[in-house]
């Protein structure tokens, strides 16, 4: 084992964490979601220019925090991809400039695959495994035979959950990210709003981008009658509609493959509607599910760092001319 710095800036947060011996020693992360908030969704000139302005404060706190010189680093593990390029860049050059410096390994790692492996801080994972990987980003159904295998075996063919979630929540004038006020007013809603489910074919694949449109089009259809929209039921439709389609993938899943564990992953994964469905669905099932702490499901550089781990131990590491790539494939992760 090592001790492994880790450095997240794919999206909106700047993150560094430091491991030891598989142990978390810190997890700084500075949120910029307050001044993402004013332009209703993350405007990606700004992010660059704030991870740019906070990453050395942050790397300042996590050293303290764990008690951790620079010179005992191991090796640096940095967000690749995918993600917002230039918010990307930002961290992936930090992590350059010190495995220079410092004579260490420099190790590439999958945004999502933290995601997934962040759970290994609350429970074992047990393979064969399916995660369910929901974010702003992706939305994709990630088949593990074995650790560090990836097997995309269903995806959105359009846009990401989360990002579907951020949309309906900017048409009915709530704030970002969607996702935490449409969770909480479906709580008080009904559904009473159809909405459509597309694609209906025998695939695992996705697609959000119709029912994003329909919710869209009927606010402004009703708005051009002059009716009111219910909020609360239309939140509660909506969310029902698109964490129903996550389940019935799930159930076409567990009958075409041998599943032992169930890794829920990613931003959306802290709906609580959707952490209901999947308790009701596994618990008394031979399937066992991990359901990640809320801390794991928003962005983290611990999730990186534990990444890194593996990574270092199966001594994947890049050339100092390695560049980050926002559309990178998790089943392509040893690809650079
Ligand atoms: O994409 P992601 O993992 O993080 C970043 O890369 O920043 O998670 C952000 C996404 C957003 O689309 C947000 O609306 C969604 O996760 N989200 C939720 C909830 N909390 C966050 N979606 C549904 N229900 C929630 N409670």
């Amino acid at each position: 084992m090592a001790t492994i710095l880790g450095l997240e800036s794919s999206c909106d947060e700047t993150s560094i964490a430091i491991t030891r011996d598989g142990k978390l020693l810190s997890n700084v992360v500075a949120t910029q979601i307050k001044m993402h908030q004013q332009f209703g969704g993350v405007m990606p000139e700004v992010a660059s220019r704030l991870h740019a302005e906070n990453i050395l404060f942050v790397l300042d706190e996590a050293l303290r925090e764990a008690n951790v010189t620079l010179e005992e680093i191991d090796a640096f593990a940095f967000t690749r991809g995918p993600g917002l390029i230039g918010a990307l860049h930002v961290g992936m050059q930090m992590a350059k400039t010190l495995a220079m410096l410092y004579e260490k390994p420099l190790i590439p790692v999958h945004h999502l695959a933290g995601h997934i492996y962040a759970n290994e801080y609350v429970k074992e994972l047990k393979f064969p495994l399916l995660s369910i990987v929901v974010s702003g980003g992706n939305t994709e159904f990630v088949y593990m035979k074995n650790t560090m295998e990836f097997e995309i075996i269903g995806e959105t063919k359009d846009d990401a959950i989360g990002e579907c979630f951020d949309k309906v929540a900017r048409t009915l004038g709530l704030p970002y990210p969607g996702g935490i006020p449409i969770d909480k007013l479906s709580k008080e809603g009904k559904h009473t709003y159809k909405l459509p489910t597309p694609l209906h074919d025998d695939s695992l694949n996705f697609s959000y981008s119709g029912l994003k449109t329909a919710v869209i089009n009927l606010v402004n259809n009703e708005k051009a009658r002059g009716n009111e929209i219910n909020v609360p039921d239309l939140c509660k439709s909506f969310q029902d509609t698109a964490i129903g389609m996550v389940m019935d993938r799930l159930d076409k899943a567990i009958e075409r493959y041998d599943i032992k564990q169930v890794v829920l992953a990613g931003g959306v994964s802290a709906n609580s509607y959707l952490r209901e469905r999947m308790h009701e669905r596994l618990d008394n099932s031979p399937i066992d599910l991990i359901v990640p702490p809320i801390w794991c499901t928003t962005d983290n550089a611990a999730m990186i760092a534990k990444l890194g781990e593996h990574l270092y131990e199966m001594k994947v590491f890049a050339p100092l001319t390695i560049s980050s790539d926002p559309n990178w494939r998790i089943d392509k992760y040893k690809e650079y």
